[in-house]
C-alpha cells in the first residue's frame, strides 16, 4: 500500500477497554484532547498525541483529516435490526403479533421481488451511515434474494454487517413461509456463498418459536453446529400473548427458553431479541451458555412490550446488547436508542451513567457480538470504523453544552439530545461515506 495512502485523523479521541464501573473509573477508557489515529488500509495502525503523531509522519505522503472540536469515536454497532422493516417503521400499530400480522408481513412479502429488496437495501444503508451506525446484525426477509441485496450492499460500502434469511414456516402468509428443508438448504448456500466474504459476517435467523415449526428449529440447531462460526439470532420473552401462543405451541417446552434450548440454539454467538419477560430458569440458562440478551428500548416502548430489566440480567450474569430493533424500533440512531433506553431503565431505578451508554454502543456491542478484536474500540490493528460527533449539532444541543463542564456531560447531551444530526462523518475501514 503506498504512503499516500496514509491518513492522520486529528480530533478528540475516545474509545473504552472496559465497562466503566464508576463514573470515576478512568481506567475504563481513553480519552485524548487533541488525538490522532494513523489510517492506512482500512485498518488503525497507530494512535496518539496529534503532535507525536504528526512529528511521526512523513508531511509528503500523509493526508491530514482535522476533525477538532469533534468527537471521534468507534462507529455505532446496532446488534438487531429488521432490514426490511424500512418501510414498517413508525406504522400505527397494537402489540406485537398485531403489528406483526397488520404491518409486518405484508411489507416483507414485498421482497420476493429483487428488485424491491436492492432499492430498500441503499435506502437502509444511507440510514445506518447517515445515524453513525458502522456495523448491525440485521434480519432480513425470508427470500433469499433479500439477503443478495442486504450483502451486496454491505460489500459496495464496505462495511461489516451481520445478517442471515429469515426462517419462518408457519403462522404467516403462504407467500413468506418456506419449509424446514427448503430454509436450512437456502440458509447453507447463502452462508456458504457470503460468510467470511470481505467483511460479511452469516447469521442463522429462525425468526421465533411461534413461526417455526420444531422441524424447522431442529434444522436451525443442524446448521448451527455444522457451521459454529456463524452466529444465530432470534426473538424471545417481548411480549406475553407471544409467550403464551408459544408456550401453547410446544406444550412440552419448560418454558419459552427451554424451546431454543432444546434444539441447541444457545451458546455465546446466539443472540437473543427483547429477554423483557425472563423467569430465573431462563436467566440461569442464558448464562450458562454465554448467550446475549438484546435490549430494544425505542421498539420495547412503541409497541408496549414491557421494560428490560438490565441489572436483574446483568446481576445474574447473564451478556447484555443494545440495539435499534427497527421497525418495531422507532430510529436507526443509537443516540436516540440510548436516551430511551435510559428512560427505561430509570423507570426500575437503574440509573445508566453516560460513560456506560457509549461503552455500551461501541465496546460492549462488539464483545456481544464476539468482534472486539476488528471492531468498536480505536484499537492500534482494529478497523478504522469511526463515528465523529459534534455535540452543537443543534441549538438545543449548543444552548445547553455552554454549561457543560465535563466529558460525560457532553455524551449526554449528545445521547438526549442527539439524533442524525450530531454524526458529522462516518467512516467505514477508513472510508468516509456520509460525505
Ligand atoms: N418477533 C418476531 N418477529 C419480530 C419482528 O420482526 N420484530 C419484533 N420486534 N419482534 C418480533
Ligand atoms: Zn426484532
Amino acid at each position: 500500500m503506498p504512503d499516500q495512502d496514509q491518513i492522520l485523523l486529528r480530533g478528540r479521541l475516545l474509545s473504552f477497554s472496559a465497562i466503566p464501573d464508576s463514573p470515576d473509573d478512568k481506567g475504563a477508557y481513553s480519552y485524548e484532547d487533541d488525538g490522532a489515529l494513523l489510517i492506512r488500509d482500512g485498518k488503525i495502525v497507530a494512535r496518539g498525541r496529534y503532535p507525536d503523531m504528526q512529528a511521526a509522519c512523513d508531511a509528503a505522503t500523509t493526508r491530514i483529516v482535522d476533525h477538532r472540536p469533534h468527537l471521534v469515536m468507534p462507529g455505532f454497532i446496532d446488534t438487531h435490526i429488521h432490514f426490511p422493516q424500512a418501510q414498517v417503521i413508525a406504522s400505527w400499530a397494537d402489540q406485537l403479533l398485531d403489528w406483526l400480522n397488520d404491518y409486518t408481513f405484508p411489507e416483507e412479502m414485498k421482497f420476493s421481488d429483487p428488485e424491491h429488496g436492492r432499492r430498500i437495501a441503499s435506502g437502509f444503508y444511507d440510514q445506518l451511515v447517515a445515524h453513525g451506525t458502522t456495523t448491525a446484525s440485521a434480519y432480513c426477509s425470508s427470500h433469499p434474494a433479500s439477503v443478495e441485496a442486504y450483502f451486496g450492499e454491505a460489500e459496495r460500502r464496505g462495511m461489516l454487517m451481520l445478517g442471515g434469511k429469515t426462517m419462518m414456516d408457519r403462522n404467516a402468509p403462504d407467500a413468506l413461509c418456506d419449509t424446514a428443508q427448503s430454509a436450512y438448504d437456502d440458509s447453507k448456500a447463502l452462508l456458504e456463498k457470503w460468510h467470511g466474504r470481505g467483511r460479511v459476517h452469516y447469521v442463522i435467523t429462525p425468526r421465533f418459536a411461534i413461526t417455526s415449526t420444531p422441524a424447522q428449529l431442529e434444522a436451525a440447531g443442524t446448521l448451527l453446529k455444522e457451521h459454529p462460526q456463524c452466529h444465530l439470532q432470534t426473538h424471545i420473552n417481548e411480549n406475553h400473548n407471544e409467550i403464551s401462543l408459544t408456550l401453547e405451541l410446544y406444550p412440552d417446552a419448560t418454558d419459552y427458553l427451554g424451546v431454543y434450548e432444546s434444539f441447541g440454539l444457545l451458546g455465546p454467538k446466539s443472540l437473543l431479541g427483547h429477554c423483557v419477560h425472563m423467569t430465573n430458569r431462563e436467566l440461569q440458562v442464558m448464562r450458562e451458555t454465554q448467550s446475549v440478551a438484546v435490549f430494544c428500548p425505542t421498539s420495547n416502548l412503541f409497541l408496549g412490550s414491557g421494560l428490560f430489566n438490565k441489572a436483574g440480567l446483568e446481576s445474574a450474569g447473564v451478556r447484555t446488547a443494545i440495539a435499534t430493533d427497527v421497525g418495531g424500533g422507532t430510529s436507526y440512531s443509537m443516540l436516540r436508542t440510548l436516551d430511551e433506553g435510559f428512560k427505561i431503565l430509570q423507570l426500575q431505578r437503574q440509573r445508566m451513567h453516560p460513560l456506560t451508554s457509549f461503552y455500551w454502543v461501541t465496546r460492549g456491542n462488539a464483545e456481544a457480538l464476539s468482534l472486539q478484536d476488528r471492531i468498536g474500540t480505536l484499537e492500534p490493528g482494529t478497523d478504522a470504523d469511526l463515528v465523529v460527533l459534534d455535540a452543537r449539532a443543534t441549538g438545543a444541543m449548543a444552548l445547553r453544552m455552554e454549561t457543560a463542564r465535563t466529558l460525560s456531560e457532553e455524551l449526554f447531551v449528545l445521547q438526549t439530545l442527539g439524533d442524525d444530526r450530531a454524526v458529522v462523518e462516518t467512516y467505514a475501514a477508513g472510508v468516509p461515506l456520509k460525505t
